[in-house]
């Protein structure tokens, strides 16, 4: 497999909420596109908000800030070559409509889980505190997610396992022709 794989520059976009599984299928996929030998760079929000975008806070403003940050840095990449995945909760349209208008070959993947089953996983401990209002401007409590009306890929992680969400990304990669398998 790896000898004789190739790639054009690509930006994939995950969105969704907070614990949805973003991370984890980026992940996945940095392992499968490094294992290939492809030039790959992982945008993640929670490692982005430490550095490029510190001190950005959860406020539209903000958030479409850190957007276009990650945005503007996928664009850049991907003109050159390189494929970039971003693990972003990305919650207005708009801006990631902002986002595909710029970057070569974007590709939205929407992360998508019910609300219920996100409270109950609950990793971060995040959704218990949201819903005790002790955190406030929280995705899907008590801030909007606005969901792709027509995402590229769309993955359910409670109905689907990681090996099928990003089975689901990779043969979409393949029909478009970023990906030579
Ligand atoms: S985005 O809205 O600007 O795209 P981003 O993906 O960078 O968000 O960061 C989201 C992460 O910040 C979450 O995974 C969570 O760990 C943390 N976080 C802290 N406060 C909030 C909040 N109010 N809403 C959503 N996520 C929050």
């Amino acid at each position: 497999m790896s000898s004789t794989f190739t790639h054009q520059g690509f930006t994939l976009w995950l969105t969704g909420m907070s614990g949805a599984g973003k991370s984890t299928i980026s992940d996945e996929l940095m392992a499968r596109f490094r294992a290939v030998s492809a030039k790959v760079e992982l945008l993640d929000g929670d490692v982005v908000r430490t550095n490029l975008s510190q001190g950005l806070g959860f406020s539209r403003e903000d958030r479409d800030t850190n957007i276009r940050r990650i945005g503007f840095v996928a664009e850049l990449l991907s003109r050159n070559g390189i494929i970039v995945v971003v693990a972003a909760i990305s919650p207005y349209r708009a801006a990631r409509e902002e986002v595909r208008a710029r970057v070569t070959n974007f590709v939205e993947v929407h992360v998508d889980c019910p609300i219920e089953v996100l409270a109950q996983r609950d990793v971060k401990g995040l959704y218990k505190k949201a819903l005790a209002g002790e955190v406030g401007n929280f995705t899907g409590i008590s801030d909007p997610y606005e969901p792709p009306v027509n995402p590229d890929v769309h993955v359910r992680t409670d109905l689907e396992t990681l090996d099928e969400s990003v089975g689901k990304v990779w043969s979409e990669l393949i029909r478009r022709g970023l990906i030579s398998q």
